[in-house]
C-alpha cells in the first residue's frame, strides 16, 4: 500500500479516537485538569458542565457517582484523579445562590 494511503488511515483513525466531546463550552477545554475530567466523567453520560453545581454540592455528586461506578463494576476513581476531577469542578462552579 503507498505510504501516503497508510499516512491517511492512520489519520483517521487517530481523528476517530479522539474525537471532540459533542458540547463545546466547557470551561478550560484542552487543558490537563479538563482532560482528566473528561476522561474520568464520561463512561455513562456526557461529563456534566462544572456550573450544573456550586461548589460545595459538588463532593457529593462526585462521591454518587462512585457508588454509580462499583454498581456497573466500573473501578472507582483513583484518588490522585478524584482530587483533580474536584479541583476542575469546584473551580468552575456555579456561584452559590446566597
Ligand atoms: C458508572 C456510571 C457513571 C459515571 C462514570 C458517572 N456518572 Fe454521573 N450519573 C450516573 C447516573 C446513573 C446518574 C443519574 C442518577 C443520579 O443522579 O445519581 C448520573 C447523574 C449525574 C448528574 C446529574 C444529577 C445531579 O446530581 O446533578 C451529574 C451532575 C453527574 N452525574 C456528574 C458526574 C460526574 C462529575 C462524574 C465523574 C466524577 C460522573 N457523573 C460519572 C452515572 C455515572
Amino acid at each position: 500500500m503507498p505510504a501516503f494511503i497508510a499516512t491517511l488511515c492512520m489519520a483517521v483513525m487517530l481523528v476517530a479516537c479522539s474525537a471532540p466531546p459533542e458540547r463545546t463550552d466547557y470551561p478550560d477545554m484542552g487543558s490537563p485538569l479538563f482532560n482528566n475530567y473528561y476522561a474520568q466523567c464520561s463512561q455513562c453520560h456526557a461529563p456534566s458542565l462544572p456550573s450544573a453545581h456550586t461548589a460545595a454540592e459538588w463532593p457529593s455528586v462526585i462521591a454518587r457517582m462512585q457508588l454509580h461506578r462499583i454498581e456497573s463494576r466500573i473501578p472507582p476513581i483513583m484518588a490522585a484523579d478524584m482530587v483533580r476531577v474536584r479541583d476542575y469542578l469546584t473551580r468552575y462552579a456555579r456561584a452559590d445562590d446566597n
